[in-house]
């Protein structure tokens, strides 16, 4: 009755409205205050923004495209402190920049170079603005929040900075380079995403789409003799030919920009223009001590390399394993979890030395890929030497623990794991261990497959396409996305599961027996759900979108859910006929629709950006939430006529320098002090 009471009291927000105006919109009684964004200066000596192209020493400042974000409370005099409510350190990810052919047009006075070779004074802003920054915020006497310019908490990582090599992969052959020549160091850490929090108290940042940012020369298939680092490099998205996402390596022949070309670059005998394996140093989960401003931060290699996004930890059990659970965000990939050797124990909670906690769990353990049956349950699969598909399989000979961990795909495409409707972020359920991921959308998703990496529709992929305002917009593929639930069957450390899919995103006006599944209403439809995470204090499940299939009718979105658990709906069918006439047929768990009660629009963002990033105070008093790339539309010609801009936002909210929109993290509060949702 107490769990019932609590639920009535959250939610009880009126729902925000679809929007298109360049604005961030919350319900009547909250407040959001914008309190970070893009070039705010992180020390105290460093200028204030000036937000025109003309400013330097990103080193020292917001990085970016503010992406995956957490919180780690202090106690007012400073100390860390899980219970610290009104000052701490937000971790939080710069995973890219608003480009357009080559430049990153908002941080450069004319919008910079866009063709090869790139100025080395424009690369090496770039370079400094992706990474993850830790910033303090706190709240003054007023109430209000603010981020503190010249905290000693305040520490910046960007794509050069030097980082540990940890787990299985730590001095294995794939890992060394010229920097790193016995494999334990890499350099930097980039296009970082999803973010997750540990149980001790340290932030997981998830290196997303790492591959676009290097360059392959022709040729170096047969360079490399075309051995199984060719296979590999294939599978992660870098043929050779391919070209880079900004041309850093066109800016000189300094190591910095060069050591984005993967390959030997030249005929040297001693290794110093060996570069064949700079790639594999990125695309893991890295581990950072946010209270700790010298400590190198931690690649975790044995939680597998692939585009991370958010790595959410198992409700920690005494005597038990913990496990991550983690999504790889590209069409038909997996879904993966890692679970630790060591159990756990609650003072791990409070010891001091956190990287050392990290290195007790997250260096030692199981790497597994899910594989979803349609009778609604599911398995994990275990990604070693130990799985004869592994150890046997034709395609790619694994030589050991390391090259399975760095080669997961491989490994997941030897075991048959399920390809999934590109997995983002996974958040677990407080209340009962249940683990949730948002499948954000997939185009590819076909009834008629043409192409190889289009798939036909699965039980944990059903929908194949999704009719937009009504069957004027027929759009093929799942382009709505949907979330996918699960029950471990024993805690964190089973084998296996039962599923159902607890979401689909759809146009409330959609076909509800085809698209809209879960019958949502005009206070509650969504399209591409990508960030989520369980409020720690309220149990409220935030989504978020990122949406390419309703941007014409409303700008990305934030929504709050309490949710049942698998099971608690029915099975649907859905019927498909193919173009020739013959039919096919899909049956799938479906969890109970969402009345409004139980899901209901709680933000909206300005024009052209992504909502994404959820942390929040220990109280649930605060709520931390980024807005990411408003204005991304913007073209590079027009960087200096506002009028031409797509968003003015965040100065048109009354923030900062010149109009240039720039990401940002802003703070909910309530009105009257209450929780964030009720
Ligand atoms: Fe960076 Fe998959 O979102
Ligand atoms: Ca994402
Ligand atoms: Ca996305
Ligand atoms: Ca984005």
């Amino acid at each position: 009755a107490q769990a019932a009471d609590k639920a009535k009291k959250l939610l009880s927000f009126k729902p925000v409205a679809k929007s298109l105006a360049d604005a961030v919109i919350v319900p009547e009684g909250y407040d959001a205050q914008i309190i970070y964004a893009l070039g705010d200066p992180l020390t105290a000596s460093t200028p204030d923004y000036k937000n025109d192209g003309t400013d330097g020493d990103f080193d020292n400042r917001a990085g970016d495209h503010h992406d995956g974000m957490e919180y780690f409370g202090l106690t007012t005099d400073g100390k860390p402190s899980a219970k610290g409510a009104t000052r701490g350190v937000l971790g939080v990810n710069h995973e890219a920049t608003t480009d357009e052919k080559l430049s990153s047009h908002f941080i450069h006075a004319d919008g910079g170079t866009r063709s090869l070779p790139r100025p080395a004074s424009e690369v090496d802003k770039e370079l400094a603005i992706h990474g993850v920054s830790m910033v303090e915020v706190r709240k003054t006497a007023s109430g209000k929040w603010e981020y503190v310019k010249s905290s000693a908490f305040n520490r910046r990582f960007t794509t050069m900075t030097e980082m540990d090599i940890t787990g299985p992969a730590r001095g294995s052959a794939l890992l060394k380079t010229k920097y790193s020549p016995d494999g334990t160091k890499t350099r930097g850490t980039i296009n970082n995403c999803g973010a997750g929090r540990s149980p001790w108290g340290t932030y997981m940042t998830g290196e997303e789409n790492f591959n676009g940012y290097f360059t392959r020369p022709k040729g170096d298939d047969e360079a490399r003799g075309k051995d199984k680092s060719v296979t590999a490099l294939n599978r992660y998205g870098r043929k050779e030919g391919d070209t880079s996402r900004h041309g850093w390596e066109s800016a000189g022949s300094g190591d910095k920009y060069v050591r984005w070309i993967n390959a030997k670059t030249g005929t040297s005998a001693d290794g110093s223009d060996d570069y064949r394996n700079e790639m594999n140093g990125q695309g893991f989960v890295v581990e950072m001590d946010p209270y700790d401003g010298k400590k190198l931060a931690k690649k975790r290699t044995a939680l597998g390399r692939y585009a991370h996004e958010s790595a959410a930890f198992s409700n920690p059990v005494a005597g038990q394993p913990l496990a991550v659970y983690m999504g790889d965000d590209a069409r038909n990939e997996y879904i993966y979890k890692f679970v630790s050797e060591a159990t756990w124990s609650a003072a791990d909670a409070t010891n001091p030395d956190r990287l050392a906690v990290g290195d007790k769990f997250l260096d030692k353990g199981t790497l597994y890929v899910a594989k979803f049956t349609a009778d609604g349950t599911g398995e994990w699969i275990e990604l070693s030497l130990n799985n004869p598909a592994i150890k046997n399989y034709d395609k790619y000979s694994f030589t050991d623990l390391a090259d399975v961990v760095v080669n997961s795909r491989i490994a997941g495409d030897a075991v048959g794991a399920t390809k999934m409707d590109r997995p983002e972020w996974c958040a677990v359920n407080p209340a009962n261990g249940e683990v949730y991921f948002t499948l954000t959308n997939n185009a590819n998703r076909s009834i008629e497959p043409k192409n190889a990496p289009q798939l036909e529709p699965d039980a944990s992929n059903p929908r194949a396409y999704s009719d937009v305002k009504g069957t004027s917009r027929v759009q093929t593929g799942n382009s709505h996305g949907h979330i996918i639930r699960l029950r471990e069957a024993g805690g964190a450390g089973a084998k296996a599961f039962s599923w159902d899919i607890y979401l689909f995103g759809a146009e409330a006006s959609a076909d509800p027996a085809t698209v809209n599944l879960s019958k949502l209403n005009g206070n509650q439809d969504l399209s591409s759900p990508d960030g989520l995470a369980f409020s720690q204090a309220t149990g409220i499940c935030w989504i978020q979108t990122d949406d390419g299939a309703y941007t014409d009718v409303t700008n990305c979105m934030m929504l709050a859910a309490l949710p049942g658990k698998v099971g608690d709906g029915q099975k649907v069918n859905l019927n498909y006929t193919k173009a020739d006439g013959s039919k096919m047929s899909i049956t799938t768990p479906v969890g109970k629709a969402p009345t409004e009660g139980e899901l209901k629009r709680f933000l909206v963002g300005p024009k052209g950006c992504e909502l994404t990033g959820i942390a929040e105070t220990p109280d649930g008093k605060a709520l931390f939430v980024n807005i990411q790339h408003p204005g991304e539309s913007t073209k590079a010609a027009d960087v200096n006529d506002p009028a031409k801009y797509e968003s003015q936002w965040p100065a048109n909210a009354g923030y900062g320098a010149g109009k240039r929109p720039r990401s940002a993290t802003i703070v909910i509060t309530k009105k009257d002090g209450g929780v964030i949702g009720a």
